[in-house]
């Protein structure tokens, strides 16, 4: 039956009707499309209020992964093991954190204009830098209302400082006492084996019944969670780093982005991804029958996330969606 509270806005995407790719009658309901552009020219697009939900995977503003984000440059001077050319994020600013902090202001009030009353925004961040991202959601608008972890295992990055100390030209003996000194220890990195997701929502309209009713957003659908079937969703997510990167550095899981489009949005939602990357959002929103609409900065990533959404758009065991869209 019809929700006649819910405002209708089919026509979101009649501006790209030229440029979706093909649906199959399998899923001919469900819209996707990623854009080759600045996603703060993009959002301009949208109207107020059509958004269910953000889910999204910020540039990380450490070393090189900037606004000015180029893989060809980072991938060329990611050379583990070599002392001489630190791994991307490894190098350490107290800039990087207010960068980010600025550039995310403006996307931020855009997602705050775009998503709907009771929203949720998720925006993946470094540890380290995941209090800029807050602060520019909260500034923004946003209620930050928890931190979830996307649990894996990394590798241990630390650093040894041996190496250092007997290249320095000094008395073997002054080494000899240093290396005695410095006891073995190593940069302050532990292992990595959490990323951090701020969980932002935008003001209700009354109460949850009532925002819901309205908006069919706000409230969380914990019924059939994807990762640990079994149990009451939590703030940490544990989900293998992908395999298949598809040439992107920091690719992320689909099964995690399927479980959290499943709790923090309804079917037939519209999630948006200002940052598509490898289009992982987008395919993950497809997987969960939700709309999706990203952007990516750059032309060979995009034309790759296009890729991948288009052949999960077309296949033929994509279960069927029969539910019309509720904008
Ligand atoms: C952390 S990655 C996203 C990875 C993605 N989650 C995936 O699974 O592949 C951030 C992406 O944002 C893109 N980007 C940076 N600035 C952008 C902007 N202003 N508008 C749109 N995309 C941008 C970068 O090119 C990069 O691919």
């Amino acid at each position: 039956m019809k929700n006649e509270n819910i405002i209708e806005d089919t026509d979101i995407f009649s501006p790209y009707q030229q440029s979706l790719p093909n649906s199959t009658s399998a899923n001919a309901n469900i819209q996707a499309i990623l854009e080759n552009m600045d996603c703060r020219d993009g959002m301009k697009q949208l109207k107020e209020n059509s958004v269910s939900l953000v889910l999204t995977d910020p540039p990380y503003f450490i070393d090189g992964m900037g606004d000015d984000w180029d893989t060809e440059k980072l991938n060329k001077r990611v050379k583990p093991g070599v002392i001489g050319s630190l791994p991307a994020g490894m190098k350490f600013s107290v800039e990087q954190g207010r960068e980010l902090q600025k550039f995310l202001a403006p996307v931020a009030d855009e997602w705050m204009r775009v998503i709907r009353p009771g929203g949720f925004c998720l925006v993946f961040s470094q540890n380290r830098l995941g209090h800029r991202t807050a602060i520019a959601l909260e500034d923004a608008g946003f209620e930050i209302r928890d931190v979830l972890i996307w649990r894996y295992e990394g590798q241990a990055k630390a650093f040894s400082q041996d190496h250092f100390i007997r290249k320095r030209k000094i008395p073997d003996k002054e080494k000899d006492r240093l290396l005695q000194k410095i006891g073995g220890r190593k940069t302050p990195q532990l292992k990595p084996q959490g990323e951090m997701i701020i969980l932002a929502q935008a003001p209700r309209e009354g109460t949850f019944v009532d925002n819901w009713d309205k908006w069919e957003t706000g409230l969380i659908d914990v019924n059939n969670p994807i990762i640990n079937a079994s149990q009451f969703p939590g703030t940490v997510i544990p989900s293998k780093k992908p395999k298949e990167r598809y040439g992107h550095m920091t690719a992320k899981p689909v099964d995690l982005l399927q479980h959290l489009i499943r709790i923090f949005s309804a079917p037939r939602a519209l999630v948006l991804d200002s940052f598509a990357g490898s289009g992982s959002t987008g395919v993950a929103a497809i997987l969960e029958g939700r709309d999706f609409i990203g952007y990516e900065i750059e032309a060979e990533m995009a034309t790759r996330a296009q890729e991948r959404i288009k052949a999960t758009l077309s296949d033929q065991n994509y279960r069927r969606i029969t539910k019309p869209p509720l904008r």
